[in-house]
């Protein structure tokens, strides 16, 4: 299942080549979450019998996350889509940071490993390109729980405090609804002594499938989706089959672009209140939905500028901010975009603006006065949404873009190109056969794209 991505050169040698101004039409199918899967794939340490995860998405983050597991001794079957995770001989050792590093979700395995094994060592995450995204919530928590937990020179140690065989249940308020805080705490619980209550947990849907996941494990666990969450640890958790939930964050991306690309798609499969904030303000600057079961269909004409403001779900999502900017930099009217999740989100504005979009950034507010027409040029994605959101505004432009930064694309869109080509997008990924030559232009300035922001 994991896709090759150690054979892909992602040495900036590929970019994709966009020809814009297609209307897009048809169908494009959902797959599974990123952002469940991975956690998913964490959970499946609580147990020492046989996980059988479907619909997991082909991606470089669930790559790095297998390899992650495999670096634990845990074996991994994989077939297309479908994943099967045998965990039953871990050795728990510290994991490595360049594995660990540039994948944040790996940090959630502390809470499965320390409940489990009674121990945990993993090196800090780090801040990425969006911001510094501390931990402070989770040590808190897990210190909440009875466990001991020191960094030393950059890494996380956990381990129970003397003479305890289990974590003991507690009542843990977050200070902020932090989705990975709210799923590593839930892991840790399900196996500790007693009831844990989480107030102020996150809502968002793949902490709702974690829990799924956990309760057919045998795990009592109660209100998921809600503020607080119940847990009432349990002994041992058993195997289950699972499949993972569509990814709305993908559906949300196709219904942006075709909203920008004045379009008429349909998506499926996808849960539709898991986007109802994004509907809300696709209907409110113009485009119709339509909900049938599992799935929704758009059709848009004149887009009109509308104000958003991320938050936690069942709020705007955060990771819809730079592809529902791209909409607006081409809307009719002034929107202001606020994100309020993460310090640093906004480093797509200033390609948009060298494309023609007039949009000033003041602290995490955007202020945009819609144009016409982008023209296409050399794009480089800085992270996995903003490159997204480039991709969109290139299908719009009246001439050729090229996207560069597609590691990030990669990580989170499973063959994104290949959906939208099915589309009638004109799109293509091209490699550079002699990339050492193309660098070696870049170096002596013969190139007019700045590789240094990928
Ligand atoms: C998850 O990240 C997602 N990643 C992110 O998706 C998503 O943007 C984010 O939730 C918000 O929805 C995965 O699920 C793998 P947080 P996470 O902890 O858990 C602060 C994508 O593009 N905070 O909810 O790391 C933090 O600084 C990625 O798919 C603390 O202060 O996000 C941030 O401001 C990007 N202390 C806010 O909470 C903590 O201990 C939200 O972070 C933890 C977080």
């Amino acid at each position: 299942m994991v896709c090759e991505s150690s054979n892909k050169s992602y040495l900036k040698s590929q970019h994709l080549k966009i020809i814009g101004q297609n209307t897009l039409r048809g169908k494009v199918r959902i797959s599974g979450a990123k952002n469940s899967a991975l956690v998913l794939l964490a959970a499946s340490l609580l147990t020492d019998e046989k996980i059988t995860l479907d619909n997991v998405p082909l991606l470089t983050d669930i790559e790095k996350m297998g390899n992650i597991l495999k670096n634990l001794g845990v074996k991994l079957h994989n077939k297309d889509h479908q994943l099967i995770i045998d965990s039953k001989n871990i050795s728990v050792q510290e994991l490595p940071y360049e594995l660990v590093n540039g994948l944040r979700a790996s940090f959630f395995c502390i809470g499965a490993l320390l409940t489990r094994f009674g121990e945990a060592s993993i090196p800090l995450p780090g801040g990425c390109n969006i911001g510094e995204r501390p931990i402070n919530e989770h040590i808190n928590g897990l210190r909440a729980l009875g466990a001991e937990v020191i960094i030393d020179r950059d890494v996380v140690k956990a381990k129970l405090v003397e003479k305890k065989s289990k974590l003991f249940g507690a009542n843990i308020r977050l200070n902020c609804p932090s989705v990975g805080a709210t799923e590593t705490l839930i892991m840790a619980a399900s196996l500790a002594e007693g009831r844990t209550v989480i107030k102020n947990a996150a809502r968002e849907p793949e902490i709702q499938d974690l829990c799924q996941m956990l309760n057919k494990m045998g795990a009592k666990i109660y209100d998921s989706g809600k503020e607080k969450i119940i847990i009432d640890g349990v002994p041992k958790l058993h195997g289950c089959t699972h499949k993972v939930i569509p990814d709305r964050i993908e559906a949300g991306t196709f219904l942006i672009a075709a909203a920008a690309t004045s379009s008429s798609i349909t998506v499926s499969p996808i849960i539709p209140n898991h986007l109802e904030a994004v509907l809300n303000k696709l209907e409110e600057s113009g485009s119709k939905i339509i909900i049938k079961g599992n799935s929704i269909s758009i059709k848009s004409n004149k887009i009109k500028a509308v104000d958003i403001k991320t938050a936690p779900f069942p709020g705007f999502p955060t990771d819809l901010q730079a592809p529902f900017m791209a909409l607006m930099s081409i809307a009719k009217g002034r929107s202001k975009i606020t994100e309020t999740i993460f310090e640093n989100r906004m480093t797509h504005v200033n390609f948009l603006n060298q494309m023609g979009a007039s949009i000033t950034v003041d602290n995490n507010t955007a202020n945009i006065t819609g144009v016409n027409k982008l023209k296409g040029m050399n794009l480089v994605g800085s992270d996995l949404r903003s490159s997204a959101a480039l991709i969109i505004v290139a299908l719009t432009s009246r001439n050729t873009s090229y996207v560069y930064g597609l590691h990030h694309l990669d990580r989170g869109y499973e063959s994104f190109e290949t959906k939208l080509v099915k589309l009638g997008a004109r799109v293509k990924r091209e490699y550079i056969v002699d990339s050492r030559d193309q660098i070696k232009n870049f170096a002596t300035g013969n190139s007019d794209i700045d590789l240094n922001v990928a």
